[in-house]
């Protein structure tokens, strides 16, 4: 897929995702070979008035390059000077989130509440590419309110129309719970009346999944969310599979390991390390959440305050999976719950695997 200069090929995008896709983690997805990954959503206003919250999740490295950030608000005016502003650090894409459902941005009438106000949307993309000297401009939407009330087919024409450069997507309804799967058979409808590239989003946790949308469905290109955490291996497995028609397959402890010191390091760098042991342990879970041993990981891992100790015990943890120390486990029962909640060991105890 091409995004004006930039020819991504087949290369994989990692979706901008709020708390989660910081700099550490988007150098983990691109080091796996992601295409092209994103910022969380930024606020608009918070740009314009710089800011530093809006300003510290905006940063990046050139070195992160290709990079898309993606813009929250509902001003067209205030759009406007954001995508200048942002323009001076030269990001690859900026893109308008039309698609967040989390009450409290639905509230203020940002995100997916633009779905049902067309001539707002028309008039704040229209403004975005309008304000953007170079940058091509992308809109993430979902599917539309709720099942009575889906109305993507007219927003995609209207995005493509004010002068988008391709859309991204979401194959849910607003309402849609991220447990419900995404529902990809409205891409060839779509695909078929707008000319601009159109990139699917929604429950793609594997190769086979993208094979299987390839084998159905024409879109231009893929959007990974849930499915890259603790799990940047999607990017290599998939590129490998079209590179040399060869599927790795699911990494074992040892790599997954290497990939948590990796990240650490990354998170190191970028936070200094007392944060940096906060933040890795929930991606420790997310990393070992497909092996034995889950409840063990759990029951621990947020007790350490200690580099050392926090990575002896990932490393004993390691040791025991690679000697069957644990209980075999229901991997799909991990997965559904994750599904229905990132951080699912919050979710109440009945739910617990
Ligand atoms: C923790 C979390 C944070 C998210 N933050 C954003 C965001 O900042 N902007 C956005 O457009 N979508 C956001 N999303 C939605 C994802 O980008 C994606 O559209 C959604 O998760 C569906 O893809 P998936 O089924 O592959 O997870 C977020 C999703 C999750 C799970």
């Amino acid at each position: 897929m091409k995004i004006g200069e930039l020819d991504l090929g087949e290369r994989l995008i990692l979706a901008p995702m709020a708390d989660i896709t910081d700099k550490s983690f988007r150098k983990i997805a691109k080091d796996f070979g992601a295409g092209l990954t994103f910022t969380q959503m930024v606020s608009a206003e918070g740009v314009v008035l710089n800011n530093f919250d809006t300003l510290r999740f905006l940063s990046f490295s050139k070195l992160e390059k290709p990079i898309g950030v993606q813009l929250l608000g509902n001003n067209p005016d205030i759009i406007f000077d954001a995508v200048r502003e942002i323009e001076r650090f030269n990001p690859d894409v900026i893109d308008l989130n039309s698609g967040c459902s989390v009450s409290k941005v639905v509230k203020l009438d940002f995100g997916a509440s633009l779905l049902d106000q067309p001539v707002l949307l028309s008039k704040i993309i229209g403004k975005m590419k309008l304000a953007s000297t170079k940058t091509p401009i992308s809109v993430k939407m979902r599917l539309g309110k709720d099942n009575s009330h889906i109305n993507i087919i007219e927003n995609v024409k209207l995005a493509a129309d004010s002068g988008a450069d391709y859309v991204v997507v979401h194959c849910r309804t607003r309402k849609d719970k991220y447990e419900i799967p995404a529902d990809w058979s409205w891409l060839d409808k779509i695909k078929s009346i707008i000319p601009i590239p159109v990139v699917v989003n929604g429950s793609i946790f594997s190769p086979s999944d993208i094979m299987e949308i390839k084998s159905r469905y024409s879109p231009d290109g893929f959007m990974i969310a849930r499915g890259a955490i603790g799990n940047p291996f999607l990017f290599s497995r998939y590129n490998s599979i079209i590179n040399n028609n060869f599927d790795p397959g699911e990494p074992n402890a040892d790599e997954v390991f290497a990939t948590v010191q990796q990240h650490f390091k990354y998170l190191c760098e970028d936070y200094g390390e007392d944060p940096a042991i906060q933040k890795i342990k929930k991606h420790v879970v997310w990393y070992f959440k497909n092996f034995s041993g889950v409840n063990s990981l759990l029951d621990k891992i947020f007790s350490f305050d200690n580099n050392r100790e926090l990575f002896e015990f990932v490393e004993e943890h390691v040791y025991r999976i690679k000697n069957s120390k644990y209980k075999n486990f229901d991997n799909a029962s991990v997965q559904k719950l994750f599904n229905e909640k990132i951080n699912f060991w919050e979710l109440s105890i009945e739910n617990k695997v």
